[in-house]
């Protein structure tokens, strides 16, 4: 059976077992908001409810799911936004089940969003992501070719996630700027070319940190160093323009001044 069928979604890409849609039934969001809850583990106070889902794809977002057989591995959810005179889609959440992780498909949802959106003529999608996720951060700006320059403190309050570790929301925001020299050049596997001002580092520990409460301090100062450390470099007017993974694992968000807008 094909997963369209299954889902009544319209548009499919396909390679290997996993096909990604753009789905506008109940089941298939039904499908997403299970994975939201498996990936987030969030109290149903937090969690994006299947009304949401549907709000977003009546309006002009993005409900777009990954589908191995019947199983929903992996969903993209965007709303459409406006600011500055601009309309852009603010995509709120992705996620990859834990066991399809590291293969490259959260990235391909991420290329499927973005196709999908130029063909609707948006030249813009953002999101916000946590800058001591190392992971999120490589994906975000040296494998899609995001920007930040925006950082918002605590934006969510504190969630029930563990994910979070009982820390303050601080996200920076990416902007993928979908049409741009960059973004385009990185899809084609080049490298991104700037001149480095500054770096802020990240370290691996972060993630076993956050996980326990007796630890839970020292990541906290991480994120105030780094809080300060950014705000302060978007104040003069960098923007995170790459990302370095170190062999321990260690990250570095490499700043410098963006010159395509
Ligand atoms: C973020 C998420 C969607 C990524 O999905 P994914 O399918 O694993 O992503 P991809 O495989 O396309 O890309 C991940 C990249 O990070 C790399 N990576 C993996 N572990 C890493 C680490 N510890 N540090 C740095 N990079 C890492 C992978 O090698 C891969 O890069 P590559 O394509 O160059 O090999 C998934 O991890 C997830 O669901 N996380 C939990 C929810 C979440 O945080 N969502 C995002 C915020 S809304």
């Amino acid at each position: 059976m094909a997963t369209g069928e299954a889902t009544g979604a319209r548009e499919t890409v396909s390679a290997d077992s996993i096909v990604i849609l753009l789905c506008h039934d109940l089941e298939a969001m039904r499908a997403c908001v299970a994975l939201q809850k498996e990936v987030w583990n969030f109290s149903d106070a937090d969690l994006i409810p299947l009304r949401m889902f549907v709000v977003a794809d009546k309006i002009g977002g993005q409900i777009i799911a990954a589908f191995d057989g019947k199983e929903a591995v992996g969903f993209g959810l965007s709303i459409p936004g406006y600011r500055d005179g601009r309309s852009y889609l603010h995509s709120h959440m992705l996620a990859v089940r834990q066991t399809y992780r590291d293969a490259g498909l959260g990235r391909r949802i991420k290329l499927f969003q973005r196709d999908d959106a130029l063909t609707r003529g948006y030249e813009l999608i953002e999101w916000t992501f946590d800058p001591l996720e190392i992971k999120n951060a490589y994906l975000n700006i040296e494998r899609l070719g995001a920007i930040a320059r925006r950082y918002n403190i605590n934006q969510y309050g504190i969630t029930s996630s563990p994910l979070q570790g009982g820390l303050p929301t601080d996200r920076l925001v990416a902007e993928w700027w979908l049409k741009s020299k960059r973004v385009e050049s990185i899809l084609k596997g080049k490298k991104s070319q700037f001149t480095l001002v500054k770096s802020i580092s990240i370290p691996t520990q972060i993630y076993e940190w956050k996980s326990a409460p007796a630890t839970r301090q020292r990541a906290r100062e991480v994120q105030d160093r780094t809080r300060d450390e950014f705000v302060k470099a978007f104040a003069d007017g960098l923007a995170v323009l790459g990302y370095e993974r170190h062999e321990k694992g260690n990250g570095k968000f490499l700043l410098g001044q963006w010159e395509e807008r």
